[in-house]
C-alpha cells in the first residue's frame, strides 16, 4: 500500500467539502472516481480526496526530515524577516512552525478548511508561546486572505486536494500582493519510486499549466528534494 493511503480518513465534513456546489461550470468534468480520487476533473488531472484531519500524526512523522528536507525547502524561500506568509493546506502546521521562525517579525497566516486542524495549530502555538502563527479558517473556494497584503504563498501536498483550484487561485490572487509569490510543493508524479498514491502527485507540466492558466507567471522549480519539486510562480 502506498504512504498516504492509511490517512485518507474522510470525515463528514471533508466528504461535504468534495462535493460539487451547483454553480461549478463547465471549468470541470466528472467522472467516475479513482481509488483516491473525488471524480471531478481539472485541466486532465482528476482531484484527490481530501486527508481527513485524523490522520494528523501522519504529517508530523519524523521520516518527513529525510523525505522531504524542510531544511532545504525553507533555505530556498525568500523571506523577509517582516514578511507575511500564507500557508494554505496548513494541516497540523508540520510547515507553519518552521515558516514562522523565518519571517520573526511577520505573520504567518495558516488556512485549512478543517476547524479540527487549526485547532491544532492554536493548541501548539499557545504551548510553545508562538505569537506570529494566526489561523484562518477557509472554504473550499475561498483562503479568506486579506486583499492584496500577503507577500508569498506556501502550498505543501495540499494544491492536489483543492476541490475547486481554480475559484481557490483566483481567491490567493487577491490576497497576494503584486509580485508576491507563490510556492508550490508537490510530490513528483514524474518519478514512479516516489511511494505515494498516484493523484496525491503531480507532473510539472501539469502544476505550470493550472497556475498559468489562472494568471500566474512561472518563474523556477527547485528540482533539488528527494521526492517533490518546488515550483515558483508570482503574481
Ligand atoms: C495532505 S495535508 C498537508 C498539510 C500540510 N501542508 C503539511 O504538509 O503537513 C492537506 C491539507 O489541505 C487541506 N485542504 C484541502 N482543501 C483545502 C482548501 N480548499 N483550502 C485550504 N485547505 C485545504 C486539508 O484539510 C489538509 O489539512
Amino acid at each position: 500500500m502506498k504512504a498516504l493511503a492509511p490517512v485518507l480518513l474522510l470525515t463528514a465534513m471533508t466528504v461535504a467539502a468534495c462535493q460539487a456546489p451547483a454553480q461549478d461550470d463547465d471549468m470541470y468534468r466528472y467522472k467516475s472516481a479513482a481509488p483516491d480520487g473525488i471524480g471531478k476533473v481539472y485541466m486532465g488531472r482528476e482531484i484527490a480526496q481530501v486527508m481527513g484531519h485524523r490522520g494528523w500524526r501522519w504529517l508530523e512523522r519524523p521520516e518527513r526530515a529525510t523525505e522531504e528536507r524542510p531544511d532545504l525547502v525553507l533555505a530556498y524561500l525568500d523571506l523577509a524577516p517582516d514578511a507575511v506568509v500564507a500557508d494554505i493546506g496548513a494541516g497540523s502546521g508540520y510547515y507553519t512552525f518552521r515558516l514562522n521562525e523565518l519571517v520573526p517579525d511577520g505573520t504567518v497566516l495558516a488556512v485549512d478548511i478543517q476547524q479540527e486542524m487549526l485547532d491544532l495549530i492554536d493548541e501548539r502555538a499557545a504551548a510553545d508561546g508562538v505569537s506570529n502563527v494566526t489561523t484562518v479558517l477557509g472554504t473550499i473556494t475561498d483562503p479568506n486572505l486579506p486583499p492584496d497584503s500577503v507577500d508569498a504563498v506556501l502550498m505543501v501536498d495540499a494544491y492536489h486536494e483543492f476541490s475547486h483550484p481554480a475559484e481557490m487561485l483566483a481567491g490567493i490572487k487577491h490576497g497576494l500582493r503584486t509580485g508576491g509569490r507563490i510556492y508550490l510543493l508537490e510530490f513528483r508524479a514524474e518519478d514512479p519510486q516516489v511511494p505515494i498514491l498516484a493523484l496525491h502527485k503531480m507532473t510539472e507540466r501539469q502544476a505550470r499549466r493550472e497556475l498559468e492558466a489562472n494568471g500566474f507567471t512561472w518563474v523556477e522549480t527547485f528540482t533539488d528534494l528527494p521526492w517533490q519539486h518546488l515550483l515558483v510562480f508570482e503574481k
